[in-house]
């Protein structure tokens, strides 16, 4: 049985390999996120039927690629793998011990990273449950984590760095409301906000959940205060009276 576990693996990762060999990048990126703990992971979820096959690469961050997939019924789906090999576990490690939901977690490098991946689901799942506009969370395992897609045909909307919404003022209006509720319903700071963590769809919607973190947390005024500052500072570009992140801060808190 655990023979024919891992003659499928290795013909898992073959099938890729063969799939993206002819590019180079791509190669390199396939090495580097799918190292067999990870392999496993995503056999373990294309089993359980949380998607069905995983194929474009759609971005590669730092510490996190992106891939587009798709589920059983033909929907586009986006699968986020922390890389085991390369993220910086020590800085995830710092922000997880600030957020009181995650005081005890163990402490070797893989497990940090998939307690950060669960803690950016968990986000999402609170800020999804609180109505604002986030990718719809649809699970995750290890340091895998699969959500909604937002875009169109497999193709993510543009982010917010690289085109600016057509109705600048009701944008900042939905993403300023989207802060408010993040923080009075789903009790989060985003903690990350800026216009490369924003897609332009029909609406805007807000992204990488991975930093966002408790109220509760001693740092949580401070990112708070920084998230404003960054979203006035687009907006009064555009022309936007965003008025000043100290005020709204003051507004959202209540004070
Ligand atoms: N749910 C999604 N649907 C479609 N595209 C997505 C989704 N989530 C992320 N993306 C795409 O992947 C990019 C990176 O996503 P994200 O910001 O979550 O990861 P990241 O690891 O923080 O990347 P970076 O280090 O570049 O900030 C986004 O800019 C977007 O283009
Ligand atoms: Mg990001």
């Amino acid at each position: 049985m655990a023979a024919d576990f891992e003659a499928l693996l290795r013909k898992l990762e073959r099938r890729k390999i063969e799939r993206l060999e002819k590019d180079s990048e791509a190669y390199k990126i396939l090495a580097d996120v799918f190292d067999h703990p990870t392999l496993l992971t995503l056999y373990h979820m294309v089993n359980r039927g949380i998607f069905e096959t995983l194929y474009g690469a759609v971005s590669t961050g730092k510490e996190a690629n992106i891939f587009c997939a798709l589920d059983k019924q033909g929907n586009y789906v986006a699968v986020k793998i922390y890389r085991l090999a390369t993220s910086d576990f020590k800085t995830m490690y710092r922000y997880l011990v600030g957020d009181p939901r995650f005081r005890t977690f163990h402490r070797d490098r893989r497990r940090i990273i998939y307690t950060w991946t669960s803690r950016e689901f968990k986000n999402l799942q609170r800020a999804y449950e609180a109505g604002v506009s986030v990718p719809r969370p649809i699970d995750f395992e290890n340091n895998v984590l699969v959500m909604e897609f937002v875009g169109e045909d497999g193709v993510s909307y543009p982010r917010m760095k690289d085109c600016r919404p057509k109705k600048p003022k009701q944008a900042f209006e939905k993403l300023l409301d989207a802060v408010k509720a993040l923080y009075k319903k789903a009790k989060l700071v985003h903690a990350d906000l800026s216009e490369y963590n924003v897609l332009v769809g029909p609406e805007p919607v807000l992204i990488d959940f991975s930093m966002a973190t408790d109220i509760a947390n001693p740092m949580a005024n401070d990112l708070l205060m920084r998230d404003l500052t960054k979203l006035t500072r687009y907006f009064k570009k555009l022309g936007v009276e965003t008025g000043e992140p100290i005020e709204l801060f003051s507004d959202i808190k209540g004070e």
